[in-house]
């Protein structure tokens, strides 16, 4: 029925293209580990280097739901999407090459790059490019699940601060669905379920929220589409969302896909944290307040959570505001001041963080930095590691060290010192990518152009609860917020 309508919707989109990563893993506890250790150190060092065990930096292959921390309500389960604490991957873990992922993350970067370029131009002139909006920037690495309709069955979403638009994939699959962990969602099964139509204004704020916008026997349609190359296409509708028992909301806008490509994740959708009209934190903004929290854990083994709405903070957490000049984007921005390697700032002029701005990223691997930035602190990095072998690159990694015949290796600690004064300490899973102990790699790269902005990636966000609060415009940070 509704395939000849579709086909001016698939045109926009692009082939399906795999987007993924996969987390280092890293011992919890340098005191102890230094204390076997001290034949390598000298005292002096103990508060800015990590020692950090080479086994412990290797994948591992079983969940370890013993870390679960989760003790707020309106919390949800944060797993890897190619971890094995998601049903799928149980027999398939690290089954995708290190330099694919990496490659992926700079498709997804590349976009969010042109995406905000674009918006600059935008302000200069709205009318010549509102087509070009249409692209969003890809769809993250992390699972959370939810429930939809009445009765509410669970589905495994992907979560992103930088989209906005939530779907799923939808019985029919009028076009086609991938294969899912779940059975596919079954609107005709559901109380709850409504087709928006084509005349409800709902509909008409498709297209000014950046996707396309259709229309089917008088029912609204939506396409989206990815910098990663996935799309969904459907129906837009309303449904019950349940994220807990006391968390219910009925009506919530979403995609009823029947036309998806979600990269190679049996993952049934996603969830958009990002900003916009149809964000799930504006959607809950009543309830929620516009304050959400995640914590993504050191190893993709372990668990870690996204909570909803004004919880009690973390007595430990430090804010920096957001500046204001990223309000009209989806994204969520960051003011960098500078990066302190061993508990000293790196040389690097503040001003060269201003140029462009920067943005925080759940989606986003591996850290950008301005390239004179990045210069100066890779060098500063690697007067630390002088005694290491060099190891060739690994993609868009450039500073690679040969750990072979090591148990144990020394790296200094990495701060980002944000505006507020705030020195985020990166957890040392989130110091070094390691494809094996002949490569490991600094785990920051360098944007091409001094005018692109910088993004904090989730590889260095690892471990903290980060805070997002946008009424109050500020992003905080806890160290310790999970394992
Ligand atoms: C699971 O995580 C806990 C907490 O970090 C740790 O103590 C335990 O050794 C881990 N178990 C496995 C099997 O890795
Ligand atoms: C939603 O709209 C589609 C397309 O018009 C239709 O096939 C489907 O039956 C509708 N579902 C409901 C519950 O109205
Ligand atoms: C930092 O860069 C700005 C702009 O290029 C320049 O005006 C300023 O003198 C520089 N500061 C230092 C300390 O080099
Ligand atoms: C690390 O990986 C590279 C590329 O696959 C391989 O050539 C090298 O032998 C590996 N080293 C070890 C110690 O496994």
């Amino acid at each position: 029925m509704a395939t000849s309508i579709f086909s001016n919707l698939f045109s926009f989109l692009l082939p399906p293209f795999l987007f993924f990563i996969l987390l280092l893993h890293s011992s919890k506890n340098s005191y102890a580990l230094q204390e076997k250790m001290s034949t390598l150190e000298t005292k002096d060092f103990h508060l800015h280097v990590h020692f950090i065990k080479i086994s412990s930096l290797l994948p591992s292959t079983v969940c370890n739901s013993s870390t679960k921390v989760i003790n707020k309500k309106s919390s949800l389960e944060v797993v890897h999407k190619h971890g094995p604490c998601f049903a799928s991957n149980q027999d398939r873990v690290n089954a995708h090459s290190h330099a694919e992922i990496l490659s992926q993350d700079q498709s997804r970067v590349d976009s969010i790059h042109s995406r905000l370029s674009m918006n600059s131009m935008e302000e200069i002139d709205a009318v010549t490019l509102p087509t070009k909006k249409g692209v969003f920037v890809g769809t993250g690495n992390y699972l959370v699940t939810v429930g939809f309709g009445t009765p509410t069955k669970k589905y495994a979403l992907i979560f992103d601060t930088g989209s906005h638009f939530t779907w799923t994939q939808c019985e029919p699959c009028a076009g086609f669905c991938h294969d899912q962990v779940e059975p596919i969602f079954n609107p005709s099964k559901s109380k709850s379920y409504a087709n928006i139509t084509c005349r409800a204004a709902t509909c008409n704020q498709i297209s000014a929220e950046g996707m396309q916008q259709g229309c089917s026997s008088s029912t609204c349609l939506y396409g989206i589409s990815y910098g990663d190359s996935s799309s969904s296409i459907g129906f837009l509708a309303k449904e019950k969302l349940t994220i807990s028992r006391s968390d219910v909301f009925p009506g919530y806008l979403f995609g009823c896909g029947q036309q998806n490509q979600l990269l190679s994740s049996r993952v049934a959708g996603l969830i958009g944290l990002g900003r916009g009209k149809f964000s799930f934190v504006s959607q809950t903004a009543k309830k929620y307040r516009k304050i959400f929290s995640h914590c993504l854990p050191s190893k993709d083994s372990s668990v870690g959570y996204l909570t909803f709405g004004p919880t009690k903070l973390p007595k430990n957490i430090m804010f920096t505001p957001m500046p204001k000049s990223f309000q009209k984007t989806p994204f969520y921005g960051l003011d960098i001041i500078g990066i302190n390697v061993a508990g000293q700032r790196a040389p690097i002029n503040s001003s060269v963080f201003k140029t462009a701005g920067a943005i925080i990223d759940s989606g986003t691997v591996i850290t950008r930095l301005p390239p004179t930035a990045y210069a100066q602190f890779k060098s500063a990095f690697h007067k630390w590691m002088t005694k290491y072998p060099r190891a060739p690159p690994l993609s868009i990694l450039d500073t690679c060290y040969d750990f072979s015949g090591y148990n144990v290796i020394r790296t200094p600690t990495v701060s980002i010192v944000f505006n507020g004064g705030i020195n985020v300490e990166i957890d040392y899973s989130g110091v070094l990518y390691l494809r094996n102990e002949s490569q490991a790699c600094l785990a920051f790269a360098k944007n091409k152009d001094a005018g692109d902005v910088a993004i904090l990636g989730n590889f260095q966000q690892k471990t903290y609860e980060v805070v997002y609060d946008d009424v109050k415009g500020r992003v905080g940070f806890a160290p310790g917020g999970c394992l």
